[in-house]
């Protein structure tokens, strides 16, 4: 049995193993002004009060079942048209439309333009969809429309907000984040599995992935997964049931 002692030394921890002796890289303090480390680019599509649609990249998203959770800035037009309709759709650009999404940034559809974003340089744009260069299209359980150009798009509904950083007082109000609750997934056939009807191959489907501000794409996988061997219909809900109801 090898036996591993750690030791902390100067700029490396020394971890010796019996018969041979290897140095791994040490943790330095340091205090990032940002920490997005990578998630997923979401172009969200919303409704003005005029009707008209909004469109805007976002990256603070995740998903638990048919579930999302998206981190806004209170005064983006986004949010605003979230908290009056209940509705958005999240539409999952692939890598190959970083160009369609990169036209989107430093614009918004909040008119004016609120003071901390203009100091950062975004300006009002009333058109996102014709920024962007993208096609909306109308969806089908709610009322803004889907980007015919994403290969992934979830229809949703409002099911509660969170505010983030309510313990103070200076950053409170700042950051709504929604549950949303996914009504409909669409798909281009090319990111469906072959052989199934409802799963998405992970091998076709190559989301956009911002990382510290900057756009990238996923690479191959890496190492077999341990999770994978999980069938995904073990993780089926009552959200789905209840999203067939919806016509
Ligand atoms: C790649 C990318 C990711 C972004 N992620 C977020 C985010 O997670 N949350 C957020 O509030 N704003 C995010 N932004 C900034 C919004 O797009 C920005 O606030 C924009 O003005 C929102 O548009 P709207 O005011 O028309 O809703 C992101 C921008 C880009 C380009």
């Amino acid at each position: 049995m090898p036996c591993l002692i750690a030791a902390s030394v100067d700029s490396a921890v020394e971890m010796t193993l019996v018969g041979m002796s290897t140095t791994l890289p040490a943790h330095t303090s340091i205090e990032p002004g940002i920490l997005y480390f990578g998630t997923p680019v979401v172009l969200i599509s919303t409704l003005n009060e005029d009707g008209t649609p909004n469109l805007a990249p976002m990256s603070s998203a995740f998903w638990l079942g048919w579930r999302a959770m998206l981190g806004l800035g209170a005064r983006s037009k986004t949010a605003q048209n979230m908290l009056r309709t209940g509705q958005c759709v999240l539409n999952l650009p692939s890598d190959d439309l970083a160009p369609a999404v990169d036209r989107l940034a430093l614009t918004t559809g909040a008119d004016p333009v609120p003071p901390r974003k203009v100091e950062r340089g975004y300006r009002f744009v009333g058109d996102k969809f014709g920024r962007a260069g993208l096609t909306p299209v109308a969806s089908e359980t709610v009322d803004p429309p889907r980007v015919a150009e994403c290969p992934v798009v979830m229809e949703t509904v409002v099911e509660g907000t969170h505010p983030l950083a309510d313990d103070d007082p200076a950053q409170r109000g700042g950051i709504v984040v929604f549950e949303v609750r996914v009504q409909r997934v669409h798909v281009h056939e090319q990111v469906r599995m072959a052989g199934t009807s409802d799963r998405i191959d992970p091998d076709a489907w190559r989301p956009l992935i911002m990382s510290f501000q900057k756009l990238y794409g996923l690479g191959p996988q890496v190492h077999p997964s341990t999770l994978a061997q999980i069938p995904e219909r073990l993780y089926r809900g009552p959200d789905i049931e209840r999203a067939r109801q919806v016509s």
